[in-house]
């Protein structure tokens, strides 16, 4: 079996890892560089498949630039909402993966969902995955 914990602890201190697959694989990779005290910039993982439920409370999100105010439903995504109004957006994996949805967040906060952003990228609440993330409160305003 590979030896993750010994490969990252003989990384030169600028070193990135980059990781795709099963859960099991990226949790040993990113588990690894974090108790070797990485930086979590430096840790990047994509997994195969992200089973996030998309679903949750109903809000109202506002897209600035379209000129539009939508009420999301509880059992559809933000995504879905949008692309009903006919407002077209770029997305590749609808699961909160690829981050080709991501769009800026001009007021609200996001209940992000996705594993592309950073654990800092989410707490800066500037942008969000379209496809599988919501609203923390009752609406957002977005760059759309
Ligand atoms: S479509 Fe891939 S992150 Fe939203």
């Amino acid at each position: 079996m590979l030896d993750i914990a010994a490969l990252i602890a003989t990384q030169p201190g600028d070193t990135h890892v980059y990781v795709c697959g099963p859960s099991v694989l990226n949790d040993a990779v990113v588990n690894a560089a974090r108790a070797a005290g990485w930086d979590a910039g430096r840790i990047h993982f994509e997994q195969f498949r992200n089973e996030v439920d998309a679903t949750g409370g109903a809000f109202e999100a506002v897209l600035q630039k379209s000129g539009l105010t939508l009420q999301v439903g509880a059992d559809e995504s933000l995504l879905r909402a949008i692309e009903k109004a006919g407002v077209k957006v770029d997305c590749m994996c609808r699961e909160g993966i690829c981050g080709s949805c991501e769009t800026a967040i001009l007021d609200g906060e996001a209940d992000h969902r996705d594993q592309y952003l950073s654990d800092a990228e989410k707490a800066a609440q500037k942008t969000m995955m379209l496809c599988v993330s919501r609203c923390k409160g009752q609406r957002l305003v977005l760059d759309l």
